[in-house]
């Protein structure tokens, strides 16, 4: 389950003290632009991270003039609170320290649907490795490990190439040759998981999103050459060791999971030939295929939506919006409200921001 119960936003960009008891289901936020909707949700994403999708400088969000920025909320019967400054950052829950920011992503399990954030379809491979890694942390949580391990396997081997050094390269590229294969597998195995629930009766509505005959396919990358066998350590091993020189050359490695990627096709053609419109209810729709995928493992993760309206009609908005009722997944969503957007009021409470202001309407 993840259910936001009570959420407190002290301070966070033009968000001053403001205080909410979300409903379970929708929360549609209404305010013109500049009031604070992007706000809200980029506040709801950094307490589910410790950071933001908009901005890498704390400067940026912690309120003008202000030292520190703080949000509390209750989530699943668990208080939990962020305070950051500059130096100094701090994560409670129950008021016990917590020392990992992946407890607050594992306790909230957010997926953003956001122009802010770029679309998955069509997008950079940076996005893409941080949608499927965000679906594998969540299946396999035990990974992010050896996602920390090939991290510092590959600054050093870059360190190293940097500085001409070949002498502990071999013991690094040993080690890349390894967590990379634990890395790819339990990818390639998320991904097929992904394709299973894509055929599922149950998601089938969701494919009324993009109204033609349609034919779906998603391939992983896994960042290697495709004359290395990906699951295979030795290969991958022998591949390094023959090509040290080109990576000296460049001194950096070049390939490898840190390059991973998935290509998307529609209708057979490749993602790059959609138009935008396509792109961007191709990337809503396998978003909500995780979300879907998840719900099936037991995990309700929190739904957040900015600019509803700018990206769909009413008709896909209440698609999506029923498919993730079903699903009883808690969502947060906001809207500029030049059109009146039709919701059930039994199942949504709705609320009017201004200038950083939100009251219940
Ligand atoms: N660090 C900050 N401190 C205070 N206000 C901020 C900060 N960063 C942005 N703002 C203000 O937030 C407003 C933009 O809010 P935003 O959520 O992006 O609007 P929108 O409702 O259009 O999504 C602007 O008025 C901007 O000045
Ligand atoms: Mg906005």
């Amino acid at each position: 389950m993840a259910i936001i119960e009570k959420l407190h936003i002290l301070r966070f960009r033009n968000l001053d003290n403001q205080y909410l008891e979300p409903n379970t289901n929708i929360n549609l936020f209404i305010g013109g632009n500049g009031q604070g909707k992007t706000n809200l949700i980029e506040a709801l994403y950094y307490l589910g991270h410790n950071r933001s999708f908009k901005s890498k400088n704390i400067k940026d969000v912690v309120p003008f003039e202000k030292e520190f920025l703080q949000i509390d909320a209750v989530v699943d019967d668990v208080r939990v609170l962020l305070k950051k400054s500059k130096n100094k950052n701090t994560i409670l829950f129950n008021q016990q320290k917590v020392s990992s920011n992946s407890r607050l992503t594992h306790l909230m399990p957010i997926q953003i649907i956001s122009p802010d954030r770029g679309f998955v379809v069509g997008g950079p491979p940076k996005l893409k490795r941080s949608y499927l890694d965000w679906g594998v942390f969540h299946v396999k949580p035990d990974l992010l490990k050896t996602y920390k391990s090939y991290n510092k396997a590959l600054k050093n081997i870059n360190t190293l190439l940097t500085n001409n050094n070949t002498k502990q390269l071999d013991y690094w590229l040993i080690q890349i040759a390894t967590l990379s294969v634990e890395i790819s597998s339990a990818r390639a195995d998320y991904i097929q998981k992904l394709k299973k629930t894509l055929k599922k009766p149950q998601f089938g509505p969701l494919k009324e999103l993009i109204k033609q005959n349609n034919k779906f396919d998603f391939h992983l990358q896994t960042g290697w050459t495709k004359d290395t066998n990906h699951i295979d350590q030795e290969s991958i091993y022998k591949y390094l060791i023959k090509n040290r020189g080109s990576f000296a050359k460049l001194k950096h490695l070049n390939y490898g999971p840190h390059k991973a990627t998935i290509d998307y096709y529609f209708n057979n053609q490749n993602e790059q030939h959609l138009s935008r419109g396509e792109q961007k209810k191709l990337s809503i729709f396998y978003w909500i295929l995780q979300v879907l995928m998840l719900v099936e493992l037991n995990i309700k993760p929190i739904v957040l939506i900015d600019d509803i309206s700018s990206e769909l009609d009413q008709e896909k908005i209440d698609l999506i919006l029923g498919f993730l009722i079903k699903l009883e997944v808690q969502i947060f969503a906001t809207d500029i409200g030049n059109k009146p957007l039709s919701v059930d009021k039994k199942i949504a409470t709705i609320y009017q921001i201004d200038k950083g202001i939100i009251v219940k309407k």
